[in-house]
Order: structure tokens, then C-alpha cells, then sequence
């Protein structure tokens, strides 16, 4: 099938390499020259483990190309995947203006049927406005299609080829059958294709990002309750998690969740509900809870330095919001180390991603080391904020004679705390007391 994906952001580049990989000739397009030139050449523009591997096979193969003109887009593409951002507004809701935009264009310049699939995350009903906005312009026969994507950074590969699921939102019985078509391929495990009506695929996505941001925040509010009456979360998390009505995963506690989506949707969800009379109590308090989780380290570092922390030096291991990417939107590191600094400390940082990208936000407020053991040298204290596989079994000695003290404050719960106190560290973690 002829595909053009319009946007190559995160998503937008996933979709269109994986479909290019089951045979597809895929057209991306993106306004930023510099970025379709270098894509051109081969060079992948994200962090993404295996994009790169996909990206150059099927570059070489003729499948995967990439255009700054939306005609020739519109023109290439049977499907046309809007893939664009959705950033929030002032107000916490989606702001449509690039969507919308794309749907003008294509409204003025499509010329035989077409089917456009809403990619993004948008609210409900964004499919109807975008058929409203397409109708204005022409009366060529086209379907707008709802086709949310549920790809994590870090794995977005794998889950792209892979999918638990296919959500496909339309009322078109030959939009849908070539979506199906298109789908069939990535889903021959058995996984289901479930088609539903635009407004619920659409509703879906938030309320899938919106319940996982639920659940892990829970389990913030039970890890820091296992706190006040000296529980230990690791045993309540695998003590629930085995019941499978619960499910093992999302249930690790720590300074909060961030990244592009769950905060963005969360709040965005909870903007749509206003906007119809409906008041998401639970996700209020999901916002709320959330938004003191990531600075939940700080009230911990200051007592443990009688609230004085001028001139203390810290290293802080993770900086991107998650593993296996250099992402640092909404990342708790962020919030901890602007604390941190406010209060007169000095930083070293260490992540294996993320480190251009937080040069480019700090500056040099920062001292940005070469490896995370050079980041401990001389330092009071190490903070950790993400939980990249490097950072799960360090050489404790070499800490300990790199470091002023062997102390660690840790916000993804790396270690074990009785080891911690056997290799002689004070360690405090969330929701476990020694
Ligand atoms: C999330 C969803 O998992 C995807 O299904 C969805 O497609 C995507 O958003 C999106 O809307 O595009 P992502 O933001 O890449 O994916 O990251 P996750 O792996 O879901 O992690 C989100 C945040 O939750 C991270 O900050 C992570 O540290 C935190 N988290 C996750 C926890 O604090 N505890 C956990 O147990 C799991």
C-alpha cells in the first residue's frame, strides 16, 4: 500500500519505518528542511533502540523516503497517518492547531479518495472536527479514521511490531477494511483489531495512559504510607501484583511519572471532562499527588542536612524521565535538580542518554561528567532519579572512595536496602525504611 505519514516526531518516524517494513511505501513528510535532509541521508533524528536498524534497511530498499512538500503527501499516501503535536494548552487541554491545519490542506489539495487517520492523541471528538475542517474545502469523497497509538519510548519498536492491540475508530466499512488490511500483518499472533466508533478509540487512548498514571501513582501514595507505619513497598507491591486482577506491572513506586504522554493526557483528560460538565475528581487527585511525588527527595535530602544544603555537592545519576531514551519532558530530574540548585548545591549529573538535552536546558548550572563513577567523585551525596540498567550494580567500593560520604538517596528503588546497610551506605529509597 502507498502510506505518507505527515509529522516525523517520535511517533510519526515509528509508524512510518515499521510500515515500511512490512512492504508499504511510506512517504514522510516534515516542514523542518534540515530534518528531512538529514533523514534523507539515513541518519535517524531520535533515540530509539532498533529504529536505526529499520530506519536503513528500508531506506536502502526504497520504501522509506522522506519529503518537506505535503502535496507530494497527499498526493502519495492511499492512508495519510496525521502523526503532528498535540502540545497543552495554558489550560491543560490539546492544543489542535497542527492537526487541524494538516486537515485544511488536505481538504484543499486531495484530489481522489482518502483515507486520514488521527495518529496523535486527541480528544474526543477531534475525528469530526477534522472531517468538518476537510469537508469545508472539497467534495472529494474521503474517511477520517481514529487510530490511537499505544507505543512506550524505549520499546516503541518492538510494541509497534508487536502490539497487544489495534484500536481502530471508524464508521466507514471501507476505511476500516483497508486499515485491517494494513494492521493484518503486525497482528498475527492473534492479537485483535478492535474497531469501534471514532469518539471511543479516541477516548480510549486517555483513559489507557490516564489509568496507568493512576495506578503508579497509587502505589506513590502506598510507598510513601509504608514510610509513616515502616512497611516495606517492595513486599506490599509483590504481595498485591500477584493477584492478577492487579497485574505486576506499573506498580514501582518512586518520584513520579513523567515523559511527553501521561502528564499531557492526564491533564488533557481532565480538561475534556470540565469542558462537558463532568469533574474527574480521581485525576485531580492524580495531578496533585503526582506533582509532589517528583520532589519527594527533597524533604529527605534537607533533613538529613538540618535543612542546609548550601554548598553541599551532589551527583545525580538519570536524567531523561525513563530508561532507553534521552527524553527529559516532565522528567522528575528536572524538578529535583532546580530545587537542589535553588537551594545552593552543586551538581554533577551523569545520564547515558539525556545529557545534550539537559546541557541545552541548564547550561552550565550544571557540571556534566563523563561516566556516572566520575560524576561521585568528591560528593556528599548520590541522588538517583532514573533507573537506567547501569546504574543497578555499581562497584560500591569505588563509590565509597570516590565520595565525601557514602550516602544515596535513591528514587527508583534500585537496591536492596539491608545490602545498602552491609556495604555500610545510609540509603534512603521510597517507601522503605531501614
Ligand atoms: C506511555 C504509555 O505507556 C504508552 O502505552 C503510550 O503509548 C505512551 O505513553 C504515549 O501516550 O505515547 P511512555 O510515556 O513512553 O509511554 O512511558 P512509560 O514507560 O509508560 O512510563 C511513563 C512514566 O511512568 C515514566 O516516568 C516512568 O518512570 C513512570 N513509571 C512507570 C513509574 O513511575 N512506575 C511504573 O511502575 C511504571
Amino acid at each position: 500500500m502507498k502510506i505518507s505519514v505527515i509529522g516525523t516526531g517520535y511517533v510519526g518516524l515509528v509508524t512510518g519505518t515499521c510500515l515500511a517494513e512490512t512492504g508499504n511505501e511510506v512517504l514522510c513528510i516534515d516542514i523542518n528542511e534540515e530534518k528531512v535532509k538529514q533523514m534523507q541521508e539515513g541518519i535517524v533524528p531520535i533515540y530509539e533502540p532498533h529504529l536505526d536498524v529499520l530506519f536503513e534497511r528500508n531506506i536502502k530498499a526504497q520504501r522509506l523516503k522522506f519529503s518537506t512538500s505535503l502535496e507530494e503527501g497527499i498526493e502519495h499516501g492511499d492512508i495519510i497517518f496525521l502523526a503532528l503535536p498535540t502540545p497543552e494548552d495554558e489550560d491543560g487541554s490539546a492544543d489542535l492547531s497542527y492537526v487541524l491545519g494538516a486537515a485544511k490542506d488536505i481538504g484543499k489539495l486531495i484530489k481522489e479518495y482518502k483515507v486520514i487517520v488521527d495518529k496523535s492523541t486527541v480528544p474526543v471528538g477531534t475525528a469530526d472536527k477534522v472531517t468538518e475542517v476537510i469537508s469545508k474545502e472539497t467534495n472529494v469523497d474521503f474517511d477520517v479514521v481514529s487510530n490511537p497509538e499505544f507505543l512506550r519510548e524505549g520499546f516503541a519498536v518492538d510494541d509497534f511490531l508487536k502490539p497487544e492491540r489495534i484500536v481502530i475508530g471508524s464508521s466507514s466499512e471501507r476505511a476500516t477494511a483497508l486499515m485491517q488490511k494494513l494492521y493484518k500483518p503486525f497482528v498475527r499472533s492473534g492479537n485483535p483489531i478492535i474497531v469501534m466508533d471514532e469518539k471511543s478509540a479516541e477516548l480510549t487512548k486517555y483513559a489507557a495512559n490516564s489509568f496507568l498514571a493512576t495506578k503508579i501513582t497509587f502505589m506513590n501514595e502506598i510507598a510513601n504510607f509504608c514510610e509513616k507505619v515502616g512497611a516495606d513497598v517492595d513486599m506490599v507491591r509483590r504481595g498485591m501484583g500477584t493477584d492478577s486482577r492487579i497485574g505486576k506491572r506499573f506498580l514501582f513506586p518512586g518520584i513520579g511519572y513523567g515523559g511527553s504522554c501521561f502528564p499531557k493526557d492526564v491533564k488533557a483528560l481532565h480538561k475534556s471532562g470540565k469542558d462537558s460538565d463532568y469533574t474527574f475528581d480521581i485525576l485531580n487527585s492524580v495531578i496533585s499527588v503526582n506533582n509532589t511525588q517528583k520532589t519527594i527527595l527533597i524533604p529527605k535530602i534537607e533533613s538529613y542536612y538540618n535543612n542546609d544544603i548550601n554548598g553541599k555537592i551532589f551527583a545525580v545519576w538519570g536524567l531523561a524521565f525513563k530508561p532507553e531514551t534521552d527524553d527529559i519532558r516532565e522528567a522528575p530530574s528536572i524538578y529535583v535538580m532546580e530545587k537542589l540548585l535553588a537551594g545552593g548545591a552543586k551538581l554533577n549529573v551523569f545520564d547515558p542518554e539525556a545529557m545534550p538535552n539537559i546541557k541545552r536546558k541548564f547550561g552550565d548550572t550544571l557540571n556534566y561528567a563523563n561516566n556516572m563513577y566520575d560524576a561521585t567523585k568528591d560528593v556528599d551525596a548520590l541522588i538517583i532519579c532514573t533507573e537506567w540498567s547501569i546504574f543497578r550494580t555499581p562497584d560500591f567500593n569505588k563509590l565509597k572512595k570516590n565520595m565525601n560520604s557514602p550516602v544515596i538517596f535513591d528514587g527508583r528503588n534500585l537496591y536492596d536496602i539491608h545490602e545498602m546497610k552491609g556495604e555500610g551506605f545510609y540509603y534512603n529509597s521510597i517507601g522503605r525504611v531501614t
